[in-house]
Parts: C-alpha cells; structure tokens; sequence
C-alpha cells in the first residue's frame, strides 16, 4: 500500500504496547507488530510503550476535557496521543478483561483521542485476549475513537516465541496484520476532517 495522505499530511500511527508488567511478552508481540506496519508502508509509524511511559493511577483533579493538565506525566502522555492519527493497541487480557494499564492510559486524556481510529492486536489463550479488546471499545467509544472490526487475533501466542525471545508468527499473522492496516488508514482517513 502506498502512503496515505489527508490534505499533504502523512497519517500517523501508534502502536502501543500496553502490558506494564516485569517479564511481559507483549514488548515482543509489540516489535513484531511495528515492523509490519514499517513495511506496511502507509503511515509514519511510532512505537509506544506505557511501562516506559509508566504512568501513575490517573492523578489529576479535572475532568480530562477541560486539558488543564496539573502533572508532567499528563503534559507528556497528552503530546504523544495529540499527534496520532492512528491507534494500534497491543494487548493481551487480564481475567477476561481489559489490563488496567490500558484502562489507566485511555482514562487520563480525552480531546487527545476523539475522531480517531484504533484496532487491536491481541494475544492470549484460547480467547486470544478478545475478551479484553471487547471490554475496551466501550470505553473507546465514549471517548469518540472508532475501535475497527477487523483485528490481528492471536489465540496460544506462546507457540511463536524462538528461542531467542523473538515473537515470529506466520504468514497469516503477516497478511492479517496488513489487512488491519489497510482497513485502519481508510478508517483514520476518513475521521481526520472531523477534527478540522
Ligand atoms: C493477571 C493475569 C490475568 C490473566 N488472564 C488471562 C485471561 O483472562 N485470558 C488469557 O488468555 N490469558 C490470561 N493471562 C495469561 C496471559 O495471556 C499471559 O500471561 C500473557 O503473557 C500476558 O501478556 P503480557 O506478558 O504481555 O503481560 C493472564 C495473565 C495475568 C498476569
């Protein structure tokens, strides 16, 4: 697919790594995604990590709508989501649900997201962790982000690690991956004039 433009501007897409957890497999899951979308080829493309980011329990006194912001982390988080067209959240679920890593991060901003588009690579057992990423698009559509239908789903992950740690699936995760990009542009591409 060739870039994808909205009035000269080149979207953006983020892809988030959203397990906080020491030993976590979801920085594999999440380098792997990157690189795809890097050869994708349709968006300038960041990786973000919320254990980097490491934000606290939301902390701040108002409502997220009004932005006045009151904490550096805030000030930090509320930058890096202001610039992306484009959300890709990976994610695995925790008892059924969404991680509250995930939860948190959503929680702390609004304006930041709304009229943008999301989609999910999740991972995890039988589910493959779509019990979560249900979980998680009733509150991404309150705060105005549309999560897409078409997903990378990927039930008992663990059998993709090598030996070295790497996460390597096959080629239907590759083409699956491409295809949820593609769908994700033409979503994000429509959205952007809404935010004019
Ligand atoms: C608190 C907790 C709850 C979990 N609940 C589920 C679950 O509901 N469904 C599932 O498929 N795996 C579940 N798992 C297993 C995870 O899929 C597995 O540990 C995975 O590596 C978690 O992602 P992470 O390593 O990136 O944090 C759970 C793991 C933890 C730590």
């Amino acid at each position: 697919m060739g870039l994808i433009f909205v009035e000269n501007i080149l979207l953006k897409l983020q892809v988030i790594v959203v397990s906080t957890r020491p030993g976590r497999k979801g920085e594999a899951v999440g380098n792997w995604f990157y690189e795809q979308a890097v050869n994708h080829g349709g968006f300038e493309t960041e990786l973000i990590d919320l254990s980097e980011l490491d934000l606290p329990m939301f902390d701040e006194a108002n409502h997220p709508r009004l932005q006045n912001y009151e904490t550096p982390h805030t000030l930090e988080w509320a930058q890096i989501v202001e610039r992306g067209d484009a959300y890709v959240f990976v994610t695995p679920e925790y008892n059924y649900g969404a991680p509250p890593s995930l939860i948190n991060a959503l929680d702390y901003l609004s304006r930041e997201w709304a009229y943008k588009a999301a989609a999910f690579v999740s991972y995890g057992g039988v589910s493959a962790g779509t019990r979560g990423v249900e979980m998680s698009k009733q509150i991404l559509t309150t705060l105005s982000v549309m999560p897409i239908p078409r997903a990378v789903s990927l039930p008992f992950f663990a059998q993709y690690f090598d030996e070295a740690g790497l996460f390597v699936p096959g080629e239907n995760q590759n083409k699956a991956a491409a295809e949820m990009l593609d769908e994700l542009g033409r979503w994000a591409a429509a959205l952007k004039p809404l935010r004019a």
